[in-house]
């Protein structure tokens, strides 16, 4: 604490509204520090990160179209719209806009800074991303990865479909900040690389079906499987996994009671069931009290100290979190959260909707407590009672479940244009 240099700031200030909604996520957990608050050291001046420089990028493509007709191990056919059959020259479009930072509306956040390739296309650093102008967003970043197989995406379900799912990004005041659905069009319009990209992929410009299509047909790709797990079991290697990872699929599969939610069927596995669930981690940060006084780092060795009345000036009110029942309004949806896949677990961290679980092995330890209690709490979620060493062979399981192909696609990702750079 000593290491860090503090200033004073006022609420009352204007310029200082950004750095506030970042610091009012830091109040959620004390003892952190906020945006940044798993970045290990960042409160030394000689912090170094893992994201990697853009000058330091290098990559192969890959044919990206080759997975539809050779689905890796472990999963079941791509599903593809009949209105917007994969191309490889929307697949190449899509990618250009998902690193392009031209669209959002100060030419700095692309999809791609919070969906990031070499952090299994999620973000390890921060536990919730920052997006426009230093603007916290609610909710950890979700891997890309998989996202293909999803009947309803984001933590709460709230959306349907790869396409239509693009413009909460593009549109939100925190993460890419366009004013409209007009401005996103006419800017790409503008742009002399697009133009003639749109019309060999749609036979037309830019326009809201079109931008979506192309995004959604990147994304929908990005399909990683053929995991060590998946040899084994479906596969049927036997030394593709150890004897520890062996264990703690059973463990998975039976005392741990995990693939009731995280579905794992004969022939395929996605490991979720599609539903939402509560397990009591967006009840604790709901009945979390306010903080009026705490330090945000702002960059390595670099910290303010923010003081105010949360609640009243910032809206604080709106970091809490109700999940599935922001969407329908029934009160048993209270705190229920779509279950994430486990595919690529290992590359995701920090875990759960709001990031507040560091690693896999607080989220085993968060499971064997029981979760949180609450009156909605899921009744499959209780105390698991599991010994030091099953705990260890179901983080070993779920190691075990990072895809074969993960290199290629991060490569690729590496050797994507930059627009805006
Ligand atoms: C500022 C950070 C940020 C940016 C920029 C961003 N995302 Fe996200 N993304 C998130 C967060 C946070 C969520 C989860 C939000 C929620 O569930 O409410 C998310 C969710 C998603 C999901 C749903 C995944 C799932 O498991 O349901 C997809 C798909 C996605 N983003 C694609 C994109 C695309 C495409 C872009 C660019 C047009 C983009 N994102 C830009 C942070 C970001
Ligand atoms: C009642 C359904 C249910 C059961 C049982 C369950 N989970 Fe989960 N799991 C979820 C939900 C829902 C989430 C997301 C919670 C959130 O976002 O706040 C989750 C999140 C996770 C995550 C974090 C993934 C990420 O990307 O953030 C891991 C890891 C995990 N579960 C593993 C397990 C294991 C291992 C077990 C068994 C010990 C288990 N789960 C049992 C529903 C369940």
């Amino acid at each position: 604490m000593s290491l860090i240099r503090y200033r004073r700031i006022s609420i009352r200030r204007a310029w200082a509204w950004p750095l506030l909604v970042a610091a009012t996520i830091a109040a959620a957990d004390e003892g952190k520090h906020g945006p940044g608050d798993v970045r290990d050291g960042y409160e030394r001046a000689d912090y170094k990160t893992d994201s990697s420089s853009l000058q330091s990028r290098r990559g192969s493509a890959t044919d990206l179209l080759n997975v539809l007709s050779n689905v890796p191990l472990g999963l079941p056919a791509i599903p593809v719209p009949d209105d917007n059959p994969v191309t490889a020259v929307k697949v190449q479009l899509g990618r250009k806009l998902f690193f392009d930072r031209r669209l959002s509306a100060n030419n700095t956040v692309s999809c791609a800074m919070c969906h990031i390739a070499e952090q299994g296309f999620s973000q390890n650093e921060l536990r919730i991303p920052v997006g426009i102008e230093g603007k916290s967003v609610r909710r950890n970043a979700p891997t890309i990865y998989n996202t293909a197989y999803l009947e309803r995406l984001f933590h709460d379900g709230r959306e349907t479909s790869l396409e239509n799912q693009v413009w909460a990004p593009l549109l939100a005041s925190n993460e890419m900040g366009n004013v409209s659905i007009g401005a996103v069009i006419e800017r790409i319009e503008s742009l002399d690389d697009y133009g003639e990209r749109f019309a060999k992929a749609f036979g037309r410009g830019p326009d809201m079906q079109t931008i979506g299509m192309a995004l959604a047909s990147y994304e929908r790709v990005l399909v990683s499987a053929d995991s060590p797990f998946d040899r084994w079991y479906y596969g049927k290697q036997e030394s593709a996994v150890d004897a520890s990872a062996k264990r703690g699929f059973e463990i998975f599969r039976g005392k741990g009671r995990c693939s009731a939610c995280h579905t794992v069927t004969q022939d395929s596995a996605l490991f979720t069931d599609g539903q939402f669930h509560n397990t009591g981690i967006g009840y604790r940060a709901t009945m979390r009290p306010v903080d009026t006084e705490f330090d945000v780092l702002l960059a390595p060795g670099q910290a303010t100290r923010v003081e105010s009345d949360l609640a009243r000036t910032t809206g604080a009110t709106n970091f809490r979190d109700l999940g599935r029942y922001e969407v329908t309004m029934l009160p048993e949806d209270r705190w229920r959260y779509r279950t994430p896949t486990l595919r690529n677990v290992a590359l995701t961290a920090p875990y759960m909707h709001d990031g507040s679980l560091a690693t896999l092995r607080d989220v085993l330890e968060f499971y064997n407590l029981g979760g949180v209690p609450n009156e909605v709490l899921d009744p499959m979620i209780t105390p698991l009672g599991l010994s030091d060493a099953e705990i260890e062979d179901l983080i070993a399981f779920l190691r075990s479940l990072t895809g074969s192909n993960v290199g290629s696609l991060v490569s690729d990702a590496h050797a994507a244009p930059i627009g805006g750079s």
